[in-house]
């Protein structure tokens, strides 16, 4: 266990390590990302961390962007690599994207995102 001093971190990258997205090599995009931090000198930015199932498993494996809230879906290991890439340099990685988070909400980014069991019923103003 491990207690980091996350101040200055740019970027929170969600990694699933849920069933589903291991089956699909999400230990690997895990590896490959932490390995590209590191490569790229980039540890005090981006900070990675392995989640429990994020409830998108028909598009394991799924990766989440923070603070941009944008959701990847059926992720490799290369394209983990080049959202690190890309995150350093400012640019939104736009292959795989699921949903991006705005002022209404998620919005689906693809028709795959409309796609699955709606969660209750639609909820009124938060
Ligand atoms: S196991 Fe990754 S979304 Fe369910």
């Amino acid at each position: 266990m491990t207690t980091w001093n996350l101040e200055g971190t740019k970027c929170h990258l969600l990694v699933c390590g849920g069933s589903s997205c291991k089956k699909r090599r999400g230990e690997d995009i895990l590896e490959t990302i932490e390995e590209e931090i590191e490569k790229q000198g980039a540890e005090a930015l981006i900070h990675p961390t392995q989640t429990r199932c994020m409830g998108r498993c028909g598009d394991a494996p799924v990766v989440i962007a923070y603070p941009e809230g944008v959701w990847y879906g059926e992720m490799s290991p290369k394209l983990g690599k080049t959202l690190v890439r890309k995150t350093l340099l400012g640019e939104p990685l736009e292959e795989n994207r699921m949903y991006t988070y705005g002022e209404e909400g998620m919005k689906a980014s693809t028709e795959r995102g409309t796609k699955g069991k709606r969660k209750g019923k639609k909820a009124a103003k938060v």
